[in-house]
């Protein structure tokens, strides 16, 4: 994300988390390569630098930031960001807690958002890897936010529900993308596939979501908007997800669907 708070409108009466897209275990080359769980930011962390980090967090009391771990590709490289530990469980895991440690230390983050949608492994070394991880980061920094964006797609659900029920206890948000969904998703689809996806992630703090940019075929930034308004008419709307701040920021966008958004969630 190019586009940092404050251009983000921010409402102080809520909750703010804003992610940085992404953290991936690659080597950085032009053909990038797994690194077993050592974590390099591949945000533009030029603009999105610990001392922007620091400042708009000092604006803006109610900001958190996190950053987002995964993602579909390897920057522009084409190379999907999958997940594929090289050695033991264990040896990932103890890599990717001292990275991302140094990372949430160096920007001064509040939290961690999985988002791996390629996997080279089984699931159970997903979940034990994932589960480990969030589990020592919760232990070794208390107060971090930690959510896991799965979306409906048949390989993906069959990595992120079994890492939900062993781990429920350790993951914050379920950050679900209900913007995979069609164009044809009118308010009643939309709750119809919030519910499913709250059975699937029973007992979670089921954020609704939207995307903006192109949606050329998938569900609208307005629809996202009706289908959250409904749920929380029906009492069921801890939150709301927007990707992404990139696409917000230009054309006609402007911003406008974050703070109706904010809007929405204030009211609540
Ligand atoms: C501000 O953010 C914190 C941390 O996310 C949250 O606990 C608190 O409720 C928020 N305050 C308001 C007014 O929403
Ligand atoms: C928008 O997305 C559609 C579907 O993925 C794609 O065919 C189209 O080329 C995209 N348009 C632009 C302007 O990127």
């Amino acid at each position: 994300m190019r586009y940092f708070p404050p251009t983000v409108p921010i409402n102080p009466g809520l909750s703010f988390h804003f992610i940085l897209a992404f953290a991936i275990d690659y080597f950085m080359a032009s053909h990038p390569t797994p690194a077993n769980g050592v974590f390099t930011p591949y945000w533009d962390t030029s603009n999105l630098s610990p001392a922007a980090v620091a400042a708009t967090k000092a604006a803006h009391p109610n900001l958190s930031i996190m950053v987002g771990l995964g993602g579909d590709s390897v920057q522009n490289t084409g190379v999907k960001a999958t997940f594929a530990p090289t050695s033991s469980v264990d040896a990932w895991v103890s890599n990717a807690v001292d990275s991302l440690s140094g990372i949430i230390n160096t920007y001064g983050l509040d939290g961690v958002n999985v988002d791996y949608e390629h996997f080279a492994t089984d699931v159970d070394t997903f979940v034990e890897c994932i589960g480990r991880l969030l589990t020592r980061l919760k232990s070794k920094f208390p107060y971090i936010t930690t959510s896991i964006a799965p979306f409906e797609d048949s390989v993906v659900q069959r990595y992120y529900q079994p890492l939900w029920s062993r781990y429920a206890g350790v993951i914050d948000y379920v950050n679900f993308q209900f913007y995979g969904y069609g164009a044809n998703t009118n308010v009643d689809f939309y709750v119809q596939f919030y519910d499913q996806q709250l059975a699937n992630y029973p007992g979670s703090k089921l954020l609704a979501s939207f995307k903006t940019g192109n949606v050329t075929g998938l569900i609208s930034p307005d629809q996202g908007i009706a289908g959250a308004k409904e749920l929380q008419r029906q009492g069921k709307l801890p939150g709301l997800f927007i990707w992404s701040a990139d696409s917000s920021k230009v054309s006609s966008y402007r911003f406008r669907y974050e703070t109706a958004a904010q809007n929405i969630v204030a009211n609540h």
